[in-house]
């Protein structure tokens, strides 16, 4: 039999990753503010089937059990978003003890166990008060973010290695200001140019807030959704809307989080409608990172369209690829990504913050959850990150999205993406065969091909 291995790096950390609103539940809970998740839920006809997260996985209650769960699996860091509206319910000033409280037993419980927090501090649940004052697109809302960074790092920074900042501000900026999917359902490009310039400055702000308020070394970054972009033909048409397209999903934040500017053609494409830009804001969304992570679930392809205003461009699906429930599964583009961001922007390290698969997973008649289509799916997407180690970018981790099952924002819980199946109705885990494939992965710091061979009968 020839062995085929991908070994990684000693250091290499495996990790899975969840965001507060997504698994937790206990939405009126210990003080806990209203977010404009909450609102926008309960706008009829946003989410599928009605759904909310209300309850979601439960994990406000279960939290003892689920780090227990991510260290049976031996799953060495597990990336989690802290809840604003726990932490502060108005946005600003006072601090509910009993959300501090609640990560903070997190996170000892997870060190207990030897597992790494990768705390982030937004994963898209602004508190409602802030959003009735214009959320993301007021300035105030940067320097009230500021705070609140401050009051978790005050809390969380003697055993907490690990920050991002904000998670995807592509996507909370566009699809939660301008497609208006996601809360607070604006549908107004003004409103997102700027509701992106002031999550950028947010984010250089509590960089700064962190690193002065933690006085021991710790790693601090941003997490950016990247797609590489392929145009639709080989026309000169379909390659500069594809360019345009790579120029709002990727460059307007990796060129001011990574270079201190914004994009050239971006300001011309948008011109007047880009925000006002403050001196020394370009400073401050460019304060140095420790890492930076990059989600990455597929590819864009793109191609002109006229009569699409503005942008003059729409994303196309190509016959014969093959589609997941949301998007089209393309593991080279991990790969793309990766040598991409380290070519043209040398961040010092990367992480994978998430990658993984929405299937349609169920029990068997056995108990066993059988998803062999996310075993390969994540098996692809990590020979391809290890392809990038070789070629010499500096990737030091790869997450999985996500630990469990749970709330997928607008799908509702039609989408599962976990390693763990939760039952919505009793809320009982159950670990699929993922989830034990990938613990196999990390006990061996790598693929071992021969091994994941019964997963792939064909
Ligand atoms: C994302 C989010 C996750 C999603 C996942 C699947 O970063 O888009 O971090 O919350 O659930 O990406 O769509």
């Amino acid at each position: 039999m020839t062995h085929n291995r991908l070994d990684f790096p000693p250091d290499f950390i495996w990790g899975v990753a969840t965001s507060a609103y997504q698994i937790e539940g206990a939405w009126n809970e210990d003080g806990r503010g209203l977010s404009i998740w909450d609102t926008f839920c309960r706008q009829p006809g946003k989410i599928r089937n009605g759904d909310t997260g209300d309850v979601a996985a439960d994990h406000y209650h279960r939290m003892p059990a689920d780090v227990q769960l991510i260290g049976d699996l031996n799953i060495p860091a597990y990336r989690f978003s802290i809840a604003w509206s726990r932490i502060q319910p108005d946005g600003k000033g006072k601090v509910n003890a009993p959300g501090l409280d609640f990560y903070d037993r997190l996170v000892d419980n997870l060190l207990a166990r030897k597992i790494q927090p990768f705390v982030t501090l937004y994963h898209w649940d602004l508190p409602q008060v802030l959003q009735d004052e214009g959320g993301w697109t007021k300035r105030i809302t940067a320097l009230r973010f500021a705070e609140y960074a401050q009051i978790v790092a005050q809390r969380l920074g003697d055993r907490v290695n690990y920050w991002i900042t904000h998670n995807e501000p592509f996507v909370t900026a566009m699809a939660g200001h301008y497609t208006g999917e996601h809360a607070p359902g604006k549908r107004d490009l003004t409103a997102a140019l700027q509701a992106a310039h002031h999550l950028l400055l947010s984010h250089g702000l509590s960089v700064q807030v962190i690193r002065s308020q933690v006085q021991r070394p710790v790693n601090v970054g941003i997490t950016l959704n990247l797609t590489t972009v392929h145009p639709a033909s080989d026309s000169q048409a379909d390659h500069a809307a594809a360019l345009r397209y790579d120029g709002i999903q990727n460059r307007l934040f990796l060129d001011p989080v990574l270079r201190g500017r914004y994009p050239e053609d971006m300001l011309n494409l948008f011109g007047p409608l880009f925000p006002q830009i403050q001196p020394n804001d370009m400073e401050i969304i460019h304060t140095p990172l420790d890492f930076l992570g990059a989600n990455y679930y597929n590819r864009t392809i793109i191609r002109h369209d006229p009569d699409y205003p503005l942008v003059n461009l729409q994303e196309i699906h190509l016959e014969g690829r093959e589609y997941s429930q949301m998007w089209e599964i393309y593991p080279e583009g991990i790969y793309e990504v990766l040598v991409r961001l380290w070519n043209e922007y040398h961040p010092p390290k990367i992480y994978i913050t998430e990658n993984g698969i929405a299937v349609p997973d169920g029990l068997d008649a056995d108990g066993r959850i059988r998803d062999y289509r996310r075993i390969r799916f994540i098996r692809d997407h990590i020979a391809e990150c290890h392809r990038a180690i070789q070629a010499g970018v500096p990737l030091h981790g790869y997450f999985v999205w996500s630990l469990m099952d749970n709330f997928e924002w607008a799908w509702g819980y039609d989408m599962r993406f976990g390693l763990v199946y939760v039952d919505f109705k009793t809320l009982q885990r159950t670990v699929k065969e993922s989830g034990r494939w990938y613990s196999q992965v990390i006990r061996q710091n790598g693929l071992d091909l021969n091994i994941g061979a019964p997963y792939f009968p064909c």
